[in-house]
């Protein structure tokens, strides 16, 4: 573990509305990378930040009624109190309609125009009025309508400005095929080459004041502002001095990881190489897409009404969870799907289980057998050398994983040595060494006990940086050189002799809720319109009930063994208020027949019975006559 340079970003945001659970991912990911390498001794920068231009947020603004530069005041705020309160460790937080970042926006055009990278054309086109859209003739349909909206587009004929883009694409195909790192994961960058299979045009960078107002002028023509994503993209590098600080630049410069969400890839990958490249700039070593979070199978969005508050997560179950379920349960670069219950169970499982649980009894213990101060360890024997691989190879799968900026991965070795902890002590049985008085073995078993919780203190710190300080504290550990990671290799004996502190439970488990048996609200047309293809992703069977009871402890769910084709199931349903098991016995329904299985109440479910709810009621769906259980339903 070497100390090295690491500067990494999160995209900057639109301020056109408040930040949800997506942007907050983003933000926490690039947050934990970097109290990661600032725990390996990396001198490291942090950038994150706010777009603050272009027609999204001027649309917000004409929404308000305030001007766009109020629009963005107000919104700016929501984001910077969002991440004090996620704890975010940002170095610099840019604001893209600071003057010195629209300064170097202006004095680079400037510069690409004089060196005719960016030349003025006529530009022909389709524009949508509803979308506000410009469009080529080949995105466009055979009746030349919008490919968004599908309504008739206008002709229009329109001076800009281009950014000689295409000049750039058979060095950046040669560059991404000879870096296999700088785009992740792998299949990302395929996406990016398959992209520029097709010619690459040249990017227009300037939109007309007359159809769009709020920008950074072009320092060349008054007429114009400055495309937002031409602009945005700056800001990775106005933010770490470029142009004004070549002191700064130079020790940044470039980025070790633009950590960004897939649906931002072409403008990462091919815009911003081909810039850099224009201006004479070395290239990002990493740009990271990551997957989306999901609210069931759907996007999340304000007009579905599912948009996740990352505000409400934090005050019911605690920040450190937040920020832990966040990292331990999306893979990076694959979408992953957000639910309380999924939430609460990893919680349980995970934190007030196999975590808290190691914690309490090692605390405990130390302090029971005596006056908690932690003894030197004895001899070694097998099973402390069991443990301790189990820690080693933790250390070994986080520093791996802060390589290849797969957390997750580093996370689930980090919960195997927890759950290695919790073993050992049942193992080697401390309370029964204590009683038996043998002080040298269970002198040795406190110590090891107490160093994985030191080391586990520190693997998780950057996820869990609060609850991981106070059991360093509750170890008796003051030093903050007690908490570089560098130290989880030294075995120096650092805890012997130190006296521990009680410490209330890390983490309280807290009761799951009873599942929904209906599925998520309904959506309305639009933006929420799925294909044929996407709905035939559910498997849809009628099946048919042949035992329900109640499950004991709440008076929601009930028990179903269900009949589907030749196969016999077992499924857990919140129908008990409205439906007697007697009640639901013959009864033919409708299954979601491949969703996951699930554990309800430490009871198994395979499958989801489909609903009709209106608040006070509760109907299932039931088939009009005979038909064969498991028959396909769609
Ligand atoms: N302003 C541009 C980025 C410019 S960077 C030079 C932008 N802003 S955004 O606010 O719309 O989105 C910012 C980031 O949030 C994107 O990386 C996007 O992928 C991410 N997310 C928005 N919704 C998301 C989820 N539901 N899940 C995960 N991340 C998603 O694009």
């Amino acid at each position: 573990m070497s100390a090295e340079k690491f500067y990494i970003t999160t995209p900057i945001y639109y301020v056109n509305d408040k930040p949800h659970i997506g942007h907050a991912y983003t933000t926490i990911a690039a947050d934990i990378l970097a109290r990661y390498h600032r725990l390996l001794g990396d001198a490291t920068f942090f950038l994150t930040g706010t777009d603050e231009h272009g027609q999204k947020v001027q649309k917000a603004a004409e929404a308000h009624g305030v001007t766009p530069q109020q629009q963005c005041d107000d919104t700016v705020v929501r984001f910077q109190e969002l991440w004090r309160e996620l704890e975010i460790s940002n170095d610099k937080f840019i604001r893209t309609t600071e003057e010195n970042h629209k300064e170097v926006v202006q004095e680079i055009m400037q510069e690409l125009y004089d060196r005719d990278l960016i030349y003025r054309d006529e530009y022909k086109g389709f524009y949508c009025v509803p979308c506000e859209r410009f469009f080529t003739a080949k995105d466009l349909d055979d009746q030349c309508c919008c490919p968004e909206c599908g309504r008739e587009t206008q002709e229009i004929k329109e001076s800009n400005y281009f950014f000689r883009m295409s000049r750039y694409q058979q060095w950046l195909i040669e560059y991404i095929e000879n870096h296999p790192d700088f785009i992740q994961p792998a299949f990302r960058a395929n996406e990016t080459l398959g992209f520029l299979k097709k010619p690459l045009g040249d990017l227009c960078v300037s939109r007309p004041k007359s159809r769009l107002s709020w920008g950074i002028e072009l320092p060349f023509d008054r007429d114009y502002v400055c495309y937002v994503w031409f602009d945005a993209l700056i800001n990775y590098i106005s933010g770490v001095g470029y142009r004004r600080n070549d002191e700064m630049f130079k020790k940044w410069w470039p980025a070790s990881c633009h950590l960004i969400g897939k649906d931002i890839l072409t403008t990462h990958t091919v815009y911003w190489p081909t810039m850099l490249k224009a201006m004479g700039l070395a290239l990002p070593q990493t740009i990271m897409a990551h997957g989306w979070w999901l609210v069931g199978r759907t996007k999340m969005s304000k007009s579905f009404g599912n948009v996740v508050n990352p505000l409400d997560l934090i005050r019911k179950y605690g920040l450190d969870a937040f920020r832990y379920f966040l990292m331990a349960e999306m893979t990076l670069g694959q979408d992953a799907s957000f639910t309380e219950e999924a939430f609460v169970a990893r919680y349980n499982s995970d934190l007030a289980n196999d975590l808290g649980n190691l914690v309490s009894r090692v605390i405990k213990m130390t302090l029971r057998c005596g006056s908690g101060v932690i003894p030197p360890p004895g001899r070694l024997t097998e099973s402390e050398l069991e443990l301790n691989a189990a820690v080693d190879r933790a250390v070994a799968e986080m520093e791996q994983a802060l390589k290849t900026l797969r957390i997750n991965q580093g996370l689930e070795q980090v919960m195997n040595a927890v759950r290695a902890g919790n073993r050992y002590l049942e193992q080697t049985a401390p309370w029964t060494l204590a009683k038996n008085g043998e002080t040298e073995r269970l002198n040795t078993v406190l110590y090891y006990a107490a160093e994985t919780l030191r080391k586990i203190s520190i693997l998780l710190d950057p996820v869990m940086p609060d609850k991981m300080t106070a059991l360093r504290r509750a170890l008796g550990l003051k030093n903050p050189e007690a908490s570089r990671l560098d130290s989880l290799i030294r075995d120096e004996k650092v805890l012997s002799g130190l006296q521990m502190h009680d410490l209330d439970a890390l983490f309280l488990r807290v009761k799951p809720e009873a599942p929904e048996a209906t599925p998520a609200p309904s959506e309305p047309p639009g933006e929420g319109l799925i294909s044929i293809d996407e709905f035939f992703t559910a498997q849809l069977k009628t099946a048919k009930v042949l035992a329900a009871e109640k499950v004991a402890g709440t008076d929601k769910l009930l028990k179903l063994q269900i009949q589907v084709g030749a196969e016999k199931r077992q499924l857990v349903a919140g129908v008990a208020q409205f439906y007697t098991p007697e009640a639901m016995i013959g009864k033919n329904i409708v299954i979601v027949a491949n969703l996951k299985p699930a554990k309800i109440r430490g009871l198994a479910s395979q499958g989801m019975l489909l609903a009709a709810k209106d608040g006070k009621n509760l109907k299932l769906l039931t088939i009009d006559g005979d038909i064969a259980a498991g028959s396909q339903v769609g």
